[in-house]
């Protein structure tokens, strides 16, 4: 039986499957056009510098009503009820709240009430952590199938006032629902931190202000320096894509799509040619929806599932990167 790395450690392989995807956007669609009213910035910039022409941001939608509307959709897709899921995992860095929990108020909202519910942030690697830790439950047996989400509202944590990142993002959410098989499916992962980096991208939670002291936050929006997370994507990516192809022993040329965090064109075309891959075998969507952290990779599996263009056999490697600095891969079978 073959092995599989899990954080530094090898083990055994079980199988566990994909079984339905969903996702969920705000209604209002805003454009480059839109934002040139708010800062100095214009449509060509945004467009020549990221790929992105629009993104979806909430009027009122919450992140908790986002991803339950996507784990819904999964859960349809996958001819399941809310009462089965036994593990739901909800990936965020932009909760409503800090308690409860987003997973526990989602699991309020579809009834799931046999599940066991929580959090977790790795930021834009946070769905891909996510669905790797729902992996390694269900593998071991210690839940039967698990919904796996990854939402954001990152428009209530970004500034704004500044051209340099309120250009970049979006509000969404998406999700799976994963359940044990008998071989295929998720076939390895492969994860990363690196906390020295953790400067480069942050925004604070909230000022720490008792009877005894009052801090002001030192970032209460998303701060970025865009060019470090430029270089440290296009560099550590295709090395944890490469990682993950070796520890599943397989080719890169058996890989039919790479569903990479939807950040910027130019990562996933630097990546590409790192890789020599056509940039044909990357479906983007980050067109329309721009960058939604933790929700990018299963709004852009949920597109291609919906669109027909996942057929069983076909082997797909994700990749999520971000805050953290928090990067990884996984390969997988479709079934
Ligand atoms: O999800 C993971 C987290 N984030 C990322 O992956 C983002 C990674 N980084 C990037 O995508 C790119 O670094 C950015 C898109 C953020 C920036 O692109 P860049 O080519 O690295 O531009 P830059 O930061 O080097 O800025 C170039 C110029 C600057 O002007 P000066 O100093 O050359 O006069 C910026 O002030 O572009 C200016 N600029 C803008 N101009 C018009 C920055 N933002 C804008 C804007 N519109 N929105």
């Amino acid at each position: 039986m073959p092995l599989r790395q899990h954080g530094r450690k090898a083990r055994f392989i079980m199988s566990v499957k994909i079984i339905g995807t969903g996702s969920a956007l705000p209604k209002l669609q805003v454009t480059n056009a839109d934002l040139e009213k708010l800062v100095d910035t214009s449509d060509e910039w945004i467009r020549e510098r990221t790929g992105i022409r629009g993104r979806h941001i909430s009027t009122g939608e919450t992140l908790v009503s986002l991803t339950a509307q996507a784990c819904a959709g999964a859960l349809e897709n996958a001819g399941r009820a809310a009462s089965e899921v036994e593990l739901l995992l909800v990936a965020t860095c932009s909760p409503e709240r800090g308690i409860p929990c987003a997973a526990c108020q989602v699991q309020s909202v579809l009834g799931a009430q046999k599940a066991v519910a929580f959090d977790l942030n790795a930021a834009c690697a946070g769905f891909l952590f996510a669905l790797n830790t729902a992996y390694a439950y269900v593998e071991a047996g210690i839940y039967r199938n698990a919904l796996v989400a990854g939402g954001e509202v990152l428009s209530k944590i970004v500034d704004w006032t500044d051209r340099g990142t309120c250009v970049l993002f979006g509000d969404g959410a998406g999700a799976v629902m994963v359940e044990k098989c008998d071989k295929g499916g998720l076939l390895g992962f492969v994860q990363h931190s690196d906390g020295r980096k953790g400067e480069v991208l942050r925004c604070d939670s909230r000022e720490l202000k008792n009877p005894y002291v009052s801090l002001p936050m030192e970032a209460p929006y998303v701060q970025m320096d865009g060019r470090e997370v430029f270089a440290f994507a296009v560099r550590r990516v295709p090395e944890s894509i490469l990682e993950v192809l070796e520890q599943t022993h397989t080719d890169i040329e058996e890989v039919d799509l790479f569903l990479l965090h939807q950040a910027n064109r130019r990562i996933i075309e630097g990546i590409a040619k790192r890789l020599s891959v056509d940039i044909s075998r990357f479906p983007t969507n980050l067109d329309r929806v721009g960058n939604m952290s933790s929700a990018a990779i299963p709004v852009l599996l949920d597109e291609l599932n919906r669109q027909g263009r996942l057929r069983p056999g076909m082997k797909l490697v994700l990749s999520g990167f971000g805050a953290g600095l928090t990067y990884g891969a996984g390969v997988m079978e479709w079934q």
